[in-house]
């Protein structure tokens, strides 16, 4: 995925100035950067959930948007970018199971007992096979963001965008769900970009970092050269105010 000079105003105050961005297959990609720098604006708009005022976006070569709007193409791969956010967006009032089936059954057309096998499979990726009947509000908030990530599975995306997925959540409980993903990124070789205030997750395990500041990626590097041998004044403040 390669996003170019994307650009976002709300109200009249420009949030993306111009973003370059990019994904690759295997990678994690870790955003960091303050409160209202603009990095859930990026994700939802690489998700289409919101559409940049200007810039172009590619997935696979395809370009699906330009131009101030989405492309034909974009039909083609949105199935390909899963979200998860913070809050779970689990239905309370089905299991599991139907969570995850709703979606795939609707979109793809798959038969009950597809989207079941499907399901199993994507639950067994995020070690809660076992939960599968259970409903949301009987499961703790890892094991829910969880089943929040085996839903975005079950369209198979080649994208994962996960914003602040681990705030939510203690420590120990966050590093599970964050293994998840770096199963993920290894044996499937999804692409992650994921947002988070974890900053020892972000130098353990992120292959890129990108510091949002003033709209702009100000800082897109190793973790070793974000966190060690930082030379932007804006990201060692940064870094200092939230170290670990
Ligand atoms: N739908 C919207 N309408 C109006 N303003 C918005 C909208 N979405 C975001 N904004 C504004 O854009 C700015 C960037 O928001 P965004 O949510 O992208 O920040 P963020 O970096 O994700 O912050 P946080 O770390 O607090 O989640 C904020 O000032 C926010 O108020
Ligand atoms: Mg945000």
């Amino acid at each position: 995925m390669a996003a170019r000079g994307l650009e976002k105003s709300f109200h009249g105050r420009l949030i993306l100035k111009g973003v370059d961005f990019d994904m690759q297959a295997g990678d994690i990609t870790v955003i960091i950067g303050k409160s209202g720098s603009g990095k859930s604006t990026l994700l939802r708009a690489l998700a289409g959930l919101t559409d940049p005022d200007d810039g172009q976006i590619a997935f696979d070569g395809k370009i699906v948007f330009a131009e101030k709007k989405r492309t034909r193409e974009w039909n083609t791969v949105r199935s390909e970018v899963g979200m998860v956010f913070q809050s779970y967006t689990l239905w309370p009032h089905m299991n599991v199971l139907e969570n995850l089936t709703l979606a795939p059954k609707k979109k793809l057309g798959l038969k009950p007992a597809e989207a079941r096998d499907r399901a199993e499979a994507a639950l067994a990726e995020v070690g809660m096979a076992q939960h599968i009947l259970s409903r949301p509000t009987q499961l703790s908030g890892g094991e829910r963001q969880r089943v929040a990530i085996a839903r975005a599975l079950m369209m198979k995306p080649k994208l994962l965008l996960c914003d602040e997925i681990t705030s939510a959540l203690d420590p120990p409980v966050a590093a599970e769900v964050l293994d998840v993903l770096r199963r993920l990124k290894e044996e499937e070789g999804i692409a992650v970009a994921l947002v988070t205030h974890d900053m020892a997750f972000a130098s353990k395990a992120a292959d890129r970092v990108v510091f949002f500041h003033n709209g702009e990626i100000a800082v897109n590097t190793t973790p070793e050269n974000a966190f060690e041998n930082c030379d932007n004044p804006d990201l060692k403040k940064f870094v200092d105010a939230v170290r670990f």
